[in-house]
Order: structure tokens, then C-alpha cells, then sequence
């Protein structure tokens, strides 16, 4: 047995978009522990440049892996989009990412038409357009760039009616196209979903894929033999490299602060 079982799950992001898979992952493989960088002194990611976001990509990893992480979650659409194949060349730890779900949205619309929110650069992403052109035959993929959305939430700003309004004009086109599929491109949007909800009041379908990325990772652990079969309590670490996140869904966890 590998005696780096007990070694934890590395996961990063520019904020809290993270925080979704982490909780989807503390659902799926409880006992794993798992240090999660929120590099919000970067944030937000859609808006670097690829040269930028690549070099921050590699310090984050490598802090990670400093920190002993046997495997890497890359917890954000724009890095795994732009960079997942250089990275997964580049180390040799397993590396688990997220993209935008347009498959499992293209397997459930009816109407033929899905509607994507992503950050600029997964939209713009090499791999975004080839995951979406296996889907373009029988499927039209309406895209829109999430502006003003990470600021709303990583400022807590999620319940105020101006967030509703910039929804709003996002999924309301999508709507009059009869787009039936919404899929949650960034991991932050899945902590918009009460207000998403409130726009397409049960006419979308909406896509999250953090579950299946718990599930993902967890297979890959098996795979790998490093799955653990602890019994003890889990103690899970969280750093950021910017101002202290002000947003209270995560409230209840003890923020360290680094500097990368
Ligand atoms: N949560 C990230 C994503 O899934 C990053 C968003 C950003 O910082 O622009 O793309």
C-alpha cells in the first residue's frame, strides 16, 4: 500500500469557486484531506493573460506540492480550459480538472439549444471550442461571458437585487433563443443558483458538474491506489494569497494566510 494515502488533495482556484467542489468532494470521499488555495490576490483568472495565468498556475501547484498533495485538483473552468494538458504534461502527480459540462447538456436538452456561462477565457479556450464542436451538429451552444459575477459573489453581493438584474440579461437571451440547458461554467455560479433559478423558474435545466468532479477524483484516487481508508477526523486546510475572502460561506473554516 502506498504510504502516500494519507497525503492530502490539492486543489486551487482564484476564490472561492473552489469552495464547490470542495464541497461536493467532502459528500463524495469524506475522509480525504484536502488543502485548498484560494489565490484571490490574482482573481479573478477569466481576465489574465494566458502567460500570466499560466506561471501563477505552476507557483500554485507547486506550493501544493511542497505541501505534499498526492493529487491536484485544478477547481476552475479557466485554468483546466487553457493550460490542464501542459500542466499534466509538466508533473507528474495526478491532476483532475473542470470544463464546462456541454455534454451532459447536449444529452439532456430537448430543444436543441444550451446555454453556457463561462469566464472570457474558458469561452475563448482551445479546448471549450473542441469539446463544444463534438457537440455542434446536433446541438446549438449560446454562449455568454459571466461579467460582474465573480466581483458579486466573492464580495457577498449574491442575495442583492442588482445580481438578479445582471442575471437576468444574461439568461434572458438564452431564454428567447429556448435554450433549455444552462450549464454552470465557472465554479463560482453554482452559489448563484437559488437566484438562477429565480429567472428560469423550472424552463432550464441547470448543469453543475462539481458532483461528477468529486466522483472523478475519487476514481482517479482508486486508480492510483491512493485512496484513503482513514478513520480519524479530517482536518482540511485553507490558504489565501490576497485580502482576507469576505464572503460568509466560508464563514465556518480558518483561513491561513500565504504569500506565493
Ligand atoms: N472559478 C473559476 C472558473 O471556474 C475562475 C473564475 C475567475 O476567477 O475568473 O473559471
Amino acid at each position: 500500500m502506498s504510504n502516500l494515502i494519507s497525503n492530502p488533495i490539492g486543489l486551487f482556484d482564484s476564490g472561492i469557486g473552489g469552495y464547490s467542489i470542495f464541497i461536493a468532494l467532502k459528500k463524495v470521499i469524506p475522509r480525504e484531506k484536502v488543502i485548498y488555495v484560494l489565490d484571490n490576490k490574482y482573481s479573478p483568472y477569466g481576465y489574465l493573460k494566458k502567460s500570466k495565468l499560466k506561471e501563477r498556475s505552476i507557483e500554485i501547484i507547486n506550493f501544493l506540492i511542497s505541501k505534499k498533495s498526492k493529487i491536484i485538483i485544478i477547481a476552475c473552468n479557466t485554468v483546466t480550459t487553457n493550460l490542464i494538458s501542459f500542466l499534466r504534461k509538466k508533473y507528474s502527480v495526478p491532476i483532475v480538472g473542470v470544463e464546462p459540462g456541454v455534454i451532459p447538456a447536449s444529452l439532456k436538452t430537448k430543444s436543441g439549444i444550451i446555454g453556457v456561462l463561462a469566464t472570457k477565457s474558458t469561452i475563448s479556450s482551445y479546448l471549450f471550442k473542441k469539446t463544444s464542436k463534438k457537440i455542434v451538429k446536433d446541438v446549438n451552444i449560446i454562449s455568454k461571458e459571466g461579467k460582474d459575477l465573480i466581483e458579486i459573489i466573492e464580495n457577498d453581493k449574491i442575495e442583492e437585487n442588482s445580481t438578479l438584474k445582471v442575471l437576468k440579461s444574461l439568461i434572458d437571451p438564452m431564454m428567447k433563443e429556448n435554450a433549455d440547458v444552462l450549464v454552470l461554467g465557472c465554479t463560482h455560479y453554482p452559489f448563484l443558483t437559488d437566484q438562477i433559478k429565480k429567472i428560469t423558474k423550472n424552463k432550464m435545466s441547470i448543469i453543475d458538474t462539481s458532483e461528477s468532479i468529486a466522483f472523478q477524483t475519487k476514481r482517479s484516487l482508486k486508480n492510483e491506489k491512493l485512496l484513503s481508508n482513514s478513520e480519524e477526523n479530517t482536518s482540511n486546510l485553507f490558504f489565501y494569497t490576497g485580502n482576507c475572502p469576505k464572503n460568509k460561506i466560508l464563514i465556518n473554516e480558518k483561513l491561513i494566510k500565504i504569500k506565493i
